[in-house]
């Protein structure tokens, strides 16, 4: 998978269907060579030749530059690791002050190549069974800081992980301004930049524009992910679609602060970069101190958006999740918010439980309202014990139990109402100055999570629930945005240090609980990233459950995530049939939320249908197998998605009209089905080969109103 040309000092790292190449140039400068579809022959002179002809003329301007041999020194070469304050003006990866000056060049120094994938000490990270790493030694020839920069390539996949770290190894402090994860220099422009951005209710709206001269950029500054851009975007050729043409995707596995910009230069090169948002970043490194980056991904396609898609899903489902049971079929979850949000009893949830049981609901959550003295959001996070003149939790969970129900439970770990005890006991858990006014968002402040003795409060609190009941599932929430950043770290380490400690939580809890299943979530979908993935296998989504937002939020999610990790619930909304808002949150982890008795028996009927085909087709088909878009709900009046499974022997497809529109024809082709095979499909009872649902299409011109799903599941026979 990885190769290195010894004569001509060239790597070569070999994905599925990608080659990225650089080389060690005369000065020992890293300098980008290629990035593209795999190359059949490995033709090193020729990859090396890029570049030199542009030098000569450029160089031939000025005699006194003619005896360059090295064209890694005009800003026109690409990089691997640009310098900083030097030629390039680009943008540099890395930002390094040391003595006053921020000049920064990294220099080879060594190279290792070995099977497998290392971990990150600090953070989530991607793991591979079968991977191959290229770690490289380089200096800063300004002095203090080594680089040890390395690539990891899985076998069968198109992600290229690039992961950095940044060891002081001077005499003398060196503070990081800024280090980035991911670099990437490509040698054109006239590429379109997608990207998906939000609010709450809004998550991961798509949005495709073409690159200019100069830097696109989107970023987080809100201390989590957000819900205002995701940290995923892609770089594709303007004439790419789903299914053709090249694409170039970037994520990063973190959930705090980010960036992520493309640079069209003077020379119309394109410099992508993503990592921590520097912005608030300054981070010292004292003499032998490190600084680890989350690792950056970067996906190839050349099969359209569909291959980045596919390659994000496979890698999520099998690199970055780490719960045990994330492959098997997940219960049918049912969650008590949006039914009583915080107004319940013991006698009301017992209420619940059963009317829930009847809507075949094999997970009961019960959210938020349960502890300390939660009655309003105005108290009670951080007190994480029971309620007990509110609930007894113990009946309740007996209740679930008895009727074969397993119980779920929610927390907001990384939060404190100044109403609470917590907060009484320790004022000084809040970030921010105590002095000065502090912005409360829902009544709250944010936990100074940078902080060991608080990490070891929360693990005892949580554990005290944890160990005394039998739960099988923790809703992780997180509702608000974070600023006013004052705490017991310096100011330019607070918010990376704080995601570090949730982390920290995180991986204390799921080392001691691993069979709970934990769903990540942050008012909605605002912290949506492969950090959270990594401990969470499914994230709410969104807040927004009614049926035709979430086609679009859904749709936009799908191009970088899974829908075996979007919470997706039928909810109360009354603008579609529980039937067709059924058939979409099949299309995510599938619940149901909303106060079920008031359920009819015919609503229950339908919600029952629903659950047949979740338990009969979803782990098989939409779960774990691939995943097309058909139609934008983006570009027209129509959704329609389809997920196959990996054998190619089931699919079932969703489409749904959402203003009514009728007399025309409407012709859905169909994705990823064996061309040869036979399907027999459940909208006309018939049978088709793959070839023909794919070309021809399934006929869809009938009449149909307004908000009106089909769901049309075919089989080989
Ligand atoms: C925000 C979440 O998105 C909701 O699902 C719910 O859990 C509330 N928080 C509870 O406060």
């Amino acid at each position: 998978m990885i190769r290195y040309d010894r004569k001509l000092k060239i790597f070569a790292l070999n994905g599925k269907s990608y080659t990225y190449m650089f080389r060690i140039t005369d000065k020992g400068v890293l300098q980008h060579l290629y990035f593209g579809k795999r190359l059949g022959v490995f033709d090193a002179r020729s990859a090396t030749d890029l570049g030199f002809e542009w030098s000569h003329t450029y160089l031939d301007c000025d005699s006194a530059e003619r005896n360059y041999s090295d064209n890694y020194y005009n800003d026109k070469s690409l990089a691997e690791v640009a310098s900083h304050g030097l030629m390039d003006k680009s943008g540099a990866a890395f930002v390094i002050e040391k003595n006053g000056a921020t000049a920064t060049e990294f220099i080879y120094k060594s190279h290792r190549i070995y099977d497998g994938k290392p971990k990150l000490k600090t953070m989530p990270c991607a793991h591979a069974d079968e991977a191959q790493t290229l770690e490289l030694t380089l200096d800063d020839r300004f002095g203090g800081a080594r680089l040890i920069l390395s690539y990891t390539v899985i076998k069968n996949s198109d992600v290229l992980l690039r992961n950095s770290l940044v060891q002081n190894v001077g005499a003398t402090d060196i503070v990081l301004k800024r280090a980035y994860s991911t670099e990437l220099d490509l040698p054109q422009s006239g590429d379109d930049f997608i990207h998906f951005y939000g609010d709450w209710c809004l998550e991961r709206f798509l949005e495709r524009a073409p690159l200019i001269n100069g830097r696109v950029e989107i970023s987080s500054n809100f201390g989590r992910s957000s819900h205002e851009h995701n940290p995923f975007g892609i770089l594709c050729d303007r004439h790419t679609t789903e299914r053709a043409g090249e694409a170039f995707a970037f994520s990063l596995v973190y959930s705090g602060n980010f960036t992520l910009s493309a640079y069209v230069d003077k020379w119309r090169r394109t410099r992508v970069l993503m990592g921590i948002n520097d912005e608030d970043f300054d981070y010292l490194l004292p003499p032998r101190a490190e600084f680890e980056a989350p690792e950056g991904v970067t996906v190839y396609s050349d099969g359209g958006l569909d291959g980045i898609s596919h390659a994000m899903h496979d890698f999520v489902r099998d690199n970055i999740i780490t719960y045990k049971n994330a492959k098997a079929a997940r219960p049918v979850l049912f969650n008590s918010w949006e039914g009583c949000y915080l107004d319940f009893d013991t006698q009301s949830i017992l209420e619940y439980i059963d009317s829930a049981k009847k809507t075949g609901a094999e997970l009961f959550v019960l959210d938020d309202g349960w502890f300390g003295k939660r009655d309003t959001d105005q108290a009670s996070l951080g007190d994480w014990y029971v309620n007990a003149r509110k609930i007894d939790l113990r009946r309740i969970i007996d209740k679930c139990h008895a009727l074969g129900m397993k119980f779920g439970i929610w927390f907001e770990p990384e939060m404190i109402n100044p109403d609470s005890d917590l907060y009484r006991r320790h004022a000084d858990f809040a970030l921010g100055d105590r002095d000065k006014e502090r912005t409360l968002s829902r009544h709250q402040l944010v936990i100074d999570t940078s902080r060991d003795d608080v990490i070891d409060v929360l693990f005892d609190m949580m554990s005290g629930i944890l160990d005394e009941y039998e739960i099988d599932y923790v809703k992780w929430d997180h509702n608000r945005n974070i600023g006013e950043i004052a705490g017991a770290t310096a100011y330019g380490e607070t918010y990376h240090k704080i995601i570090l400690g949730t982390y920290k939580l995180l991986d204390r809890l799921q080392g001691k609980y691993p069979d709970i299943l934990f769903e990540g979530c942050a008012s909605g979908g605002g912290r949506f990233d492969l950090g959270m993935l990594y401990y969470c296998p499914q994230i709410w989504t969104s807040d927004e459950t009614d049926p035709v937002q979430r086609l679009f939020i859904q749709y936009g999610t799908s191009y970088g995530y899974p829908p075996s990790c979007m919470g997706a619930h039928i909810s109360k909304n009354k603008i579609m049939s529980y039937t067709d808002k059924g058939r979409i949150a099949l299309f995510g982890t599938y619940g149901i939320e909303m106060n079920p008795c008031t359920l009819d028996d015919g609503q229950i009927a339908e919600v029952l249908e629903i659950n047949r085909i979740y338990k009969e087709y979803h782990n098989d088909v939409i779960a774990n197998g691939d995943f097309y878009r058909l139609c934008s709900p983006f570009e027209g009046n129509y959704a329609a998605m389809m997920s196959v499974s990996k054998d190619k022997s089931k699919a079932v497809v969703l489409f749904a009209n959402l203003l009514k529109e009728n007399n025309r024809y409407r012709f859905i082709k169909l994705a990823g089905l064996d061309e040869r095979k036979r399907y027999k499909n459940t909208l006309d009872g018939r049978v088709y080969d793959g070839a023909y649902y794919m070309q021809v299409g399934i006929n869809l011109s009938v009449w149909l109103d307004e908000f009106t799903t089909y769901l049309i599941i075919l089989e080989e026979c």
